[in-house]
């Protein structure tokens, strides 16, 4: 199997396919969501409290497109969306606190819902909540608000990049507080994955606008060198080995057994009837990454709770993979184990028809521009798998990326430029005695917390771990089927978060003596 891994992921998102793969130009742009997928229409649904309240107002902010140029002739603005709930607030007379969700590569919306832990808590902090969605994402869409037009080369592409959307968050918030008449209230930045990232380099940018960060799962070392490419799929290959030795065995040895079955005569037929594949679209390629996308964020969104993040999923489905894998009643037969495996990802609510490869759906994350990052500055090495992963042996190559970037957009990366603007080397030195009040949460069974801050930087710098936990697992809705350890993760968060805005009321009030 040749898996080429291109724009890969984050939040979430990594898109694999292989060389062979003939899809359209237009779908090597959209991450392969599967059509089990929550659709934008839900969205909207979810987007209700449990008292059926809308959970949050859009207003849109005229934003400055490019804050790094003062040439009159180019200047040029866009609607900026945001969201907002006052519901909580103390309110400017009391500068009660103002939360922030620093928004990344997708809409605002499905984020805000996806971040409960900040609803959970506004209430006890009386804290004003404000999501910002991310710059060429949702309906922040530069240009006019057209897509046609802002998606379609390298000259308004250019726009979209980690510097501006942090200048773009300066800038909204300070208005924000200025209309609020709220000028003295804290802010603290909240973000989870890329938008993690975001969160902790905007308190290390912008110490003026934001009191702290909390950094949830957000893998600010895993660029150039700093960490291992091999690193995400070891923890991918960790976690379903941590279920069962036969479980990791057995997926570890079905890419062989597809790709020799594939090469026979009907095996094609064989592989479409044992996996329930829709007619339209099947090649051994397709299926294998179809397969890897279904344990890569399986392994990702292993939470002890049912959830519908990415897909609905049980509690553990790690575990629940694992156990369809190891089921005596599909005995020695790969392809029905995998299945198996496979429908607790894709087919979970049971109203699958068939799987299709070739699903081109439009993703209702809006996460499509995550390839235009993937191609300029996020070069985040990912896709290396040594002889002991559960995927088929392969190495990173920085070159492979390059040159399908220039193939696509006729740009060349910048690898080093993350490490250059924000840091990332020797990170516990250079932050040691620079910078203060960020978390950085991380779950060891997230196949990103290899490329996070695991270890404390200094004593407002600090590295919260969960042994169980996974992707950004602090930041949704507070369950009562929340196990202990992640309780006691929130209620650290909460404690730090109280302390800063303290010591923050108490600077003020020396001030203003
Ligand atoms: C804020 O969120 C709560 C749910 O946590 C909801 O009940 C309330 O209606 C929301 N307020 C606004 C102004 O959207
Ligand atoms: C890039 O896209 C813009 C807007 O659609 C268009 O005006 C321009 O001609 C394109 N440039 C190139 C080099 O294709
Ligand atoms: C602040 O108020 C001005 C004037 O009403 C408005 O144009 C601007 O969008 C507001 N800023 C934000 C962040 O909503
Ligand atoms: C990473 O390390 C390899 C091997 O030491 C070296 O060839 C390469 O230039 C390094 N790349 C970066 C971006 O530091
Ligand atoms: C699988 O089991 C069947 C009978 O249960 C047996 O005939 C076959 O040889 C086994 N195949 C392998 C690969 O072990
Ligand atoms: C999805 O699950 C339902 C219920 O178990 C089953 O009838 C259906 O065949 C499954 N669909 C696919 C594509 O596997
Ligand atoms: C893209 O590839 C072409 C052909 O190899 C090369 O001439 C060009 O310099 C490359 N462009 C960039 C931006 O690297
Ligand atoms: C960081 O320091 C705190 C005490 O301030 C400690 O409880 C915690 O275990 C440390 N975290 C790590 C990852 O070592």
């Amino acid at each position: 199997m040749k898996i080429i891994e291109i724009g890969t992921l984050f939040l979430c998102f990594s898109v694999f396919f292989s060389s062979s793969f003939t899809i359209s130009y237009a779908k090597l742009f959209t991450p392969r969501f599967p059509s089990s997928i929550i659709k934008a229409e839900q969205l909207s649904v979810s987007a209700k409290s449990n008292n059926g309240n809308k959970l949050y107002r859009a207003k849109y902010f005229t934003q400055i497109l490019d804050h790094f140029n003062f040439n009159p002739a180019s200047y040029q603005t866009f609607q900026h969306r945001y969201l907002i709930n006052d519901t909580y607030w103390g309110g400017p007379e009391k500068n009660s606190p103002i939360f922030v969700y620093t928004g990344n590569e997708g809409d605002i919306e499905w984020f805000a819902q996806n971040t409960g832990f900040m609803f959970d808590i506004a209430p006890s902090f009386k804290a004003l909540l404000v999501f910002i969605e991310h710059r060429f994402y949702g309906k922040s869409i530069p240009f006019g608000g057209n897509k046609d037009i802002a998606y379609s080369n390298a000259t308004t592409l250019g726009y979209l990049t980690s510097t501006q959307a942090l200048a773009d968050y300066a800038t909204l918030i300070l208005d924000l507080k200025k209309n609020l008449t709220a000028v003295d209230s804290p802010v603290v930045v909240f973000g989870g994955s890329y938008g993690g990232m975001l969160a902790a380099w905007f308190r290390l940018k912008y110490p003026h606008v934001a009191i702290g960060a909390l950094a949830s799962s957000a893998p600010i070392l895993n660029f150039e060198n700093i960490t291992s490419p091999y690193s995400f799929n070891n923890i991918i290959t960790r976690d379903f080995r941590s279920e069962s030795e036969n479980c990791y065995k057995v997926i570890k040895g079905s890419w062989e057994q597809i790709d020799d079955t594939a090469s026979q005569p009907g095996g094609l037929d064989l592989l479409r009837k044992s996996f329930k594949i829709c007619k339209n679209y099947i090649d051994a390629d397709a299926l294998e990454g179809w397969l890897r996308t279904a344990f890569v964020y399986t392994a990702m969104t292993d939470y002890p709770i049912p959830t519908n993040f990415l897909n609905p999923l049980p509690a553990y489905p790690v575990k629940q993979m694992c156990k369809a894998i190891d089921d005596p009643a599909t005995g020695n037969d790969t392809f029905a184990k995998l299945y198996g495996a496979a429908n607790i990802y894709y087919n979970y609510t049971g109203s699958a028809t068939c799987n299709d490869l070739a699903d081109d759906s439009p993703d209702p994350h809006g996460l499509d521009m995550w390839v235009w990052q993937a191609c300029t500055e996020m070069i985040m090495p990912t896709s290396g798998n040594n002889k002991e992963s559960i995927f088929p042996e392969s190495q990173w190559s920085y070159a492979r990326r390059a040159e399908w970037c220039n193939d696509s957009y006729g740009i060349d990366p910048r690898p080093i430029w993350i490490t250059t603007v924000f840091g990332g080397h020797d990170i516990y030195r250079a932050l040691k005695r620079y910078g203060s009040n960020i978390i950085f949460f991380n779950g060891l069974r997230d196949p990103w917390s290899g490329g996070g801050v695991l270890k404390n930087i200094s004593e407002s710098i600090v590295a919260i771990v969960a042994e169980k936990g996974a992707h950004h697992v602090d930041l949704r809705y507070a369950t009562s089927e929340d196990p202990k350890w992640l309780q006691d993760v929130r209620e650290r968060e909460v404690n730090i978060i109280s302390n800063w805005i303290s010591q923050y009321y108490h600077d003020l009030a020396q001030d203003n003596l």
